[in-house]
């Protein structure tokens, strides 16, 4: 009978003896790699007369069966080990103070779209978006203002390089071609409001060459003057607080509204401060009127059927007035300190009353 014991001693002492994963390893490649010693006991058995080879086989395998269960035991006792030593190395003190973290708060843009979409909502507003690299056809053509129209000059438009069709893409200069999006690919009536960003080619202290407007567009079978005017004021009252401001609708031209008006509101000036009410001064805030047929046309509805309002407003404006905040430049360079002064606390806006529509 083959005797293996020196070979068995000499192992189970070397596992024994190993006192890190890697002397572990080590012992392994030493007994059982392609060179170890056990390995080599083994290629014996090529060599050996057929009848001792059962015996021998037996043996030797029965060996290198033991040595690497021995190694398995070994490895797993060492892991589990290094694991406690680490669950008790590594505790977290949860008595230490916090550190003090500062809190991000809402951009007062995004408060006054909340608001406004709050109050629309409840009025029964969906809200729409749309792209803000626009075609001409929906910024400007589709809206009643053909090439060469001198409405698109009080237009400072970005535009993208020409394409090879000649046409070119453009920054939107308002948001009033979410309207014709809207009604192309929705069915009337309609009743929505469409906030967003738009762009200018324009900078001072009441100018920004990236603003927000927000857009509103009410199309159904009787709709009128004075749904509009009802419409605005209701908003005004809400959005402000006060139950009487006054409104006034002073004549204008957009050519996308026939009758159009400019929205001003009551205010009155104490002390060099803005107040918004009955008073002796105006603020404009907006545009709007009665949707011009051309524009029905343009997404092949009939306005002998139907017929409604629009308006567009100012959000920086918006919240300028409402929150006493003088020049609209800073409200796009992410000063801290301005941030801190002018944002809202989060967690405590008014919530979306009508629902996202798209
Ligand atoms: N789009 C206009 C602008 O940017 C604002 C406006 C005026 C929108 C009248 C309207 C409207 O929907 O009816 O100057």
């Amino acid at each position: 009978m083959s005797d293996f014991s020196d070979i068995r001693i000499s192992a189970l002492d070397a596992v024994e003896k190993s006192i890190s994963l890697k002397m572990l390893e080590d012992a392994r490649v030493a007994l059982l790699g392609k060179s170890g010693s056990i390995t080599a006991e083994l290629k014996k058995m090529g060599a050996l007369p057929p009848e001792q080879r059962k015996e021998f086989g037996q043996a030797v395998n029965s060996l290198k069966e033991e040595i690497a269960a021995a190694l398995d035991a070994k490895k797993a006792t060492m892991e589990e080990t290094e694991l406690s030593a680490r669950l008790t190395s590594e505790t977290l003190d949860i008595t230490l103070a916090p550190r003090p973290e500062t809190q991000g708060s809402i951009h007062p843009v995004t408060q006054v779209i909340e608001e406004m979409t709050a109050i629309f909502g409840a009025m029964g507003f969906s809200v729409a978006e749309g792209p803000e690299i626009e075609d001409d056809f929906h910024n400007f053509t589709a809206l009643n203002i053909p090439a060469n129209h001198p409405a698109r000059q009080m237009h400072d438009t970005f535009y993208f390089p020409e394409k090879p069709d000649g046409t070119r893409n453009l920054l939107r200069t308002h948001t009033s071609p979410v309207q014709i999006r809207w009604m192309q690919h929705h069915q009337p009536p309609y009743r929505f409001i469409a906030p967003g960003r738009v762009y200018r080619c324009d900078s001072d202290m009441t100018h920004a060459p990236m603003f927000h407007q927000i857009e509103a567009l009410v199309i159904d079978k009787s709709i009128t003057m004075a749904h509009l005017k009802g419409c605005l004021t209701q908003m005004v009252r809400s959005f402000f607080g006060v139950e009487d401001v006054p409104l006034r609708f002073r004549p204008s031209f957009f050519p996308f509204t026939e009758p159009s008006a400019e929205v001003d509101i009551g205010c009155s000036w104490e002390n060099g401060e803005l107040k918004i009410g009955a008073g002796k001064s105006w603020l404009e805030i907006g545009g709007c009127g009665m949707v011009h047929p051309n524009v029905l046309k343009a997404v092949n509805l009939d306005p002998a059927q139907w017929q409604g309002f629009a308006f567009g407003m100012g959000i920086e404006r918006m919240a300028m007035l409402k929150y006493g905040i003088p020049d609209v430049r800073p409200f796009f360079e992410s000063d801290a300190r301005w941030l801190a002064h002018y944002s809202f606390a989060p967690f405590d806006i008014p919530s979306l009353v009508g629902g996202l529509a798209r």
